[in-house]
């Protein structure tokens, strides 16, 4: 195990830009906003002046109204597209004029990749000094969601692109283009050059995101014309539920340093609110799972996909329906020739387990589906979502996503996605380091 440890330590080390962490060569050039979350978890267990660094690079680069990014290009590079004078994201007036960006986040994570950092740190009055100077950053970036992503003030915060929601690609969103029209654009695909295009969206799939990119650039990627006009707007359980694991980070956070009471108490509020909101609106009793909600053509996305279980994670179902979740899990994900856990149900006819979010394993949601898991005491299935992870990085190496199919390992196995991904090294490096901590 030790030697998996220095390995991962390797790709973060190969990946280390000076004052963040590209997810991986060539495929990802620049810093990602849920990415460095994670890699930050990762750097904590071997050089916390890194994994601070990383979170300081990427508040650095919010806007004046609290948003963040889901890319930022701190580098030039002609791997990537779509790049910085695409995204445009200086249209917003609010854009930060320091760093170029996108115009679009991701699942808000870092709220509680604050709160590992303190779990992690052995010096526990710095990472306290470090949490003092950030986080009134993270409560404004909370406070941007719900001031600006809740139209009707429900307590959901809305995406309004798939590349917001970090699983890009998943079934889910199929009903919402199919009724949309994107004009075919003509552009050049950088991701295929690195990747299997087997493995990544269609290039129908590219028309859609950037067709909706357009549209919010047209209105100079204002909130209000993107909550009126955008056609893609969802209440997506896995960011709302990150939003809300954040929520109680913060609120956790804010009584251990015993500063802004307010800050604490306007968190309080959202989170009553936000919970009680999710467990009304997002579960669905048939399925046994929580689901997507279409905002735009109000309707629930009937599909239940590893997001559906992301509220584990975030304490939102009481021990009832966590059981009816778990129940649903070992049905639908659980079958004994598969790896845990797929990214979307795999006995439904949308399920691909080589193409992206459309059904391989991806180590992030799983290191969340085993602490969620085990906080509900089911620690047999929690371990298996650990041990499996931590036995397809042993077998295969550090790739960015897995075929959850167990009958395809042997020593020449390939992964999915790209190679040496940093997410997975880091968290690998959590789950392997979890049972020395005290
Ligand atoms: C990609 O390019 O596939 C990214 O996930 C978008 O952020």
């Amino acid at each position: 195990m030790k030697e998996l440890v220095k390995k991962a330590i390797k790709v973060l080390e190969s990946n280390w830009q000076g004052n963040f962490t590209i997810p991986c060569k060539g495929l990802y050039p620049f810093q990602w906003n849920w990415d460095s979350g994670f890699i930050a978890i990762g750097l904590a267990h071997f050089d916390m002046t890194k994994a601070k660094k990383e979170i300081s690079t990427l508040l650095n680069a919010q806007w004046g109204n609290g948003f963040i990014p889901h890319i930022i290009f701190h580098n030039e590079s002609d791997t990537y597209f779509p790049g910085p004078d695409y995204h445009c994201a200086h249209l917003h007036p609010h854009a930060s004029n320091k760093y170029k960006s996108s115009g679009i986040t991701q699942p808000p994570v870092i709220g509680f990749v604050l709160q590992e950092l303190y779990r992690i740190a052995t010096n526990k009055s710095d990472i306290i000094r470090y949490i003092e100077e950030v986080i009134d950053k993270v409560y404004q970036n909370h406070k941007y969601f719900y001031e600006n992503r809740d139209p009707f003030n429900e307590g959901l915060v809305y995406i309004y692109h798939n590349w917001e929601s970090g699983t890009d690609n998943s079934p889910v969103w199929d009903s919402i283009f199919e009724k949309i029209n994107s004009p075919e654009y003509n552009f050049k695909r950088r991701d295929t050059a690195h990747v299997d295009p087997e493995q990544r969206p269609s290039k129908k799939e590219y028309d859609h995101y950037l067709h909706i990119l357009e549209i919010a650039k047209k209105h100079h990627y204002d909130d209000e014309k993107i909550a009126e006009l955008s056609p893609f707007l969802v209440q997506d359980p896995l960011f709302n539920s990150m939003l809300i694991k954040s929520n109680q980070s913060l609120i956790e956070l804010y009584d251990l340093i015993g500063k802004k009471q307010e800050n604490m108490a306007q968190l309080k509020k959202w989170q009553e609110k936000s919970i009680r909101a999710f467990n009304e609106k997002l579960f669905d009793e048939e399925l046994g799972a929580y689901i997507h909600y279409d905002l735009r053509n109000n309707k629930s996305i009937k599909y239940i996909s590893s997001s559906s279980f992301t509220p584990l994670y975030a304490g939102i179902p009481n021990q009832n329906r966590a059981l009816k979740m778990v129940t649903t899990l070992i049905e639908k994900f659980g079958r004994e020739d598969n790896y845990l856990c797929a990214s979307f149900d795999p006995t439904s006819n949308k399920y691909n387990p080589v193409k992206y979010w459309r059904g391989p394993i991806w180590i992030n949601i799983n290191w969340m589906l085993y602490k969620g898991l085990k906080n509900y005491g089911f620690n047999k299935l929690a371990y298996q979502v650990k041990n499996d992870s931590i036995e397809l990085v042993e077998k295969i190496g550090f790739y960015e996503y897995f075929d959850p199919r167990k009958e395809l390992y042997t020593n020449e196995s390939k992964g999915l996605g790209g190679t040496d991904f940093s997410w997975t090294a880091a968290l690998i490096i959590d789950l392997l380091n979890e049972n020395q901590m005290p």
